[in-house]
């Protein structure tokens, strides 16, 4: 089970709370291009809003600027998203620490939700600054600290390992459940259990495949890495064997007799983790396998069976499918790399942090 303080295990009426999400979304000319992320923060910040806190202000970074202030990595597009979704407004403040943050947030309203500036403007977030940590702790003047940005919970950053050195610090709703989903696939599974793995390069997906050959009673390979010629000789490793061709000969997606042998292993099995598309996705005319992939499984009931949908390209095909269709997923995971880290055992220092 999850053996972490949650926001439900302390109380949060009169509290300064801060919070770290994960806001790394798509931004194109200051417009957000998925809201899936934030989506998936709202259970956590309306529980803590509906609990009289003095203040909630959120924290996040978005793409890697290393260091730098690059407007087009700002998060004042996020505020306006998340506002609309909150029903509430979002009052942005373009910093992360000064003496002068102190005393904009001081000037708020009780029950005021900010959100801070990216904080990966400054270089002292990712080189694990306790003094950073410090100063935004002090400058925001917080007294507890919530960590439910489940997609970076495998950095070691100021943000997720020196805060929770600070202040008591509990987890989110999302964080308990990615983990929640991701620790039952590894300790007791419902089987049959199957994972379906596509993309581009096998080297990212071998480890998940070794790890899963002693859980899983089935391993598909789909996508590039079948089109290339992964080859195994585990009778549990099922390759497609056939594929779409564009007209320069390039296997973009896997052909029918394949597709029809994965829809059955989905139709038999009770857990079901998909990392991978079966195809090139974007190419019109060659998400067909996919698509009828994410239908099978999303179509199975969603109580009964365990479907986990992993990867930034997987999660986000998903949900773009989910606004027109009704298909229903236990885990959509947020986390790209942070979810797979888990399933390989790897340490997740943000999530060790948290008390
Ligand atoms: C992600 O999108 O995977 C997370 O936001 C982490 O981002 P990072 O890989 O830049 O640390």
């Amino acid at each position: 089970m999850f053996n972490k303080t949650t926001i439900k295990d302390v109380s949060l009426e009169g509290k300064n709370i801060l919070i770290r999400m994960d806001f790394n979304v798509p931004i194109k000319d200051g417009k957000v291009q998925s809201d899936f992320r934030l989506q998936a923060a709202i259970p956590t910040l309306t529980y803590i809003l509906s609990h009289s806190p003095n203040r909630l202000v959120i924290i996040s970074h978005l793409g890697r600027p290393k260091g730098k202030v690059e407007p087009a990595l700002s998060l004042a597009p996020v505020a306006k998203v998340l506002a609309q979704l909150l029903n509430r407004p979002v009052i942005f403040i373009p910093q992360v620490i000064g003496m002068d943050l102190k005393t904009k947030i001081e000037s708020l309203p009780k029950g005021s939700v900010i959100l801070l500036e990216n904080l990966r403007f400054s270089p002292e977030e990712e080189a694990n600054s306790l003094d950073f940590a410090k100063q935004i702790v002090s400058d925001t003047n917080s007294n507890l600290f919530v960590q439910d940005g489940f997609a970076v919970i495998h950095r070691a950053h100021a943000s997720t390992t020196q805060i929770p050195t600070l202040l008591p610090t509990v987890s989110g709703f999302l964080i308990e459940k990615e983990i929640k989903n991701l620790k039952k696939i590894l300790d007791s599974p419902a089987h049959p259990v199957t994972m379906i793995i596509g993309g581009a390069k096998i080297s990212d997906k071998q480890p998940l495949i070794d790890r899963f050959l002693s859980i899983a009673d089935h391993i598909i390979v789909v996508g590039k890495i079948a089109a290339d010629g992964f080859t195994s000789t585990n009778p549990k490793v099922y390759v497609a064997e056939d594929f779409r061709e564009d007209a320069a000969g390039d296997k973009l997606d896997i052909g029918d007799q394949s597709l029809a042998k994965i829809l059955q292993f989905i139709e038999e099995s009770q857990t079901i983790i998909w990392n991978g598309t079966a195809g090139k996705t974007e190419e019109p005319g060659f998400d067909l396998s996919s698509k009828a992939i994410a239908e099978a499984i999303g179509k199975k009931n969603s109580g009964t069976n365990q479907t986990i949908i992993l990867g930034g390209d997987t999660s986000g095909f998903v949900e773009k499918l989910l606004k027109t269709q009704s298909l229903h997923f236990t885990l959509v995971s947020t986390g790209g790399g942070a979810s797979l880290e888990y399933l390989l055992g790897l340490p997740l220092p943000g999530l060790d942090a948290i008390n």
